[in-house]
């Protein structure tokens, strides 16, 4: 299976936790809309940092399943989870869980929203729209009829600079390429030294085709939720 985050895997939770996401913001946001709903998956649940706070908020009867292509990625939440979560090594493009879920969710994961002003788009690392839709009808597929989607919201992806509390150096470019296409060039590194780069290509959508492309797969938008940290969909 192809492991698109094997380039910045050992180094994600440093640059993450040095200020890249407000992961206590999301998980406080997610905790609300979640309530009293138990049955959870994370659409890219990476190495666990975002799940690891519902965890921690949602308390005992929280059941989290979290899904990731990456290999790398999913080593590092195996040791910050241990059995308290279920990770499945999984594409999205070829789901298939054991259960059936109250709420499916990305924080900064297969998808997420950026929001600049009143401008919100959905960025997917899904690069056409045919992906997009599949993989949207498979995470429906492993909901309850009234299960929720939520995404993230984020800063539109810039080129930024950042130095790490180790004194290491997080850089990320981005190019705009036609067609929605963004790639982004992440680098860290320490002093001349690149100790980890990688390539992302995202898919963004404006708003209006990604509530198009959520709507075929079947969800609709929940006005008004998620305090502008996270954006609601509900099952249609
Ligand atoms: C930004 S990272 C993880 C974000 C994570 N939710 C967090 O809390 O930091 C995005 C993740 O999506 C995963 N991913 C990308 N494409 C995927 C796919 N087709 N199927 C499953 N996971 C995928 C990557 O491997 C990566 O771990």
């Amino acid at each position: 299976m192809e492991d698109s985050y094997a380039g910045l895997s050992s180094h994600y939770d440093l640059v993450m936790t040095s200020g890249y996401y407000d992961y206590d913001a999301y998980a406080r946001a997610m905790s609300t809309v979640i309530g009293p709903r138990t049955e959870l998956v994370e659409i890219g649940v990476g190495t666990g940092l975002v799940c690891e706070k519902i965890l921690e908020l949602g308390g005992a009867g929280v059941r989290i399943t979290g899904i990731d292509h990456s290999a790398s990625m999913l080593a590092v939440a195996r040791r910050r989870l241990g059995t308290r979560v279920t990770l499945e090594h999984q594409d999205v493009l070829r789901l298939s869980l054991p259960r059936v879920y109250d709420v499916a969710y990305s924080v900064g994961g297969v998808w997420a929203c950026t929001r600049a002003g009143d401008d919100v788009r959905m960025a997917s690392l899904l690069p056409t729209d045919g992906e997009n839709l599949r993989a949207l009808e498979n995470v429906r597929g492993c909901l309850k009829p009234e299960g929720l989607l939520v995404l993230s919201v984020q800063r539109p992806h810039v080129d930024h600079r950042q130095r790490l509390r180790n004194g290491f150096v997080y850089s990320q470019e981005v190019r705009e390429e036609r067609n929605g296409m963004v790639v982004k060039d992440y680098r860290v590194t320490d002093g001349e030294v690149v100790v980890a780069r990688q390539q992302s290509r995202i898919r963004i959508f404006e708003r209006s085709e990604a509530e198009d492309l959520l709507a075929r797969a079947g969800f609709r938008p929940v006005p008004e939720s998620g305090d502008g940290v996270i954006d609601v969909f509900a099952v249609r």
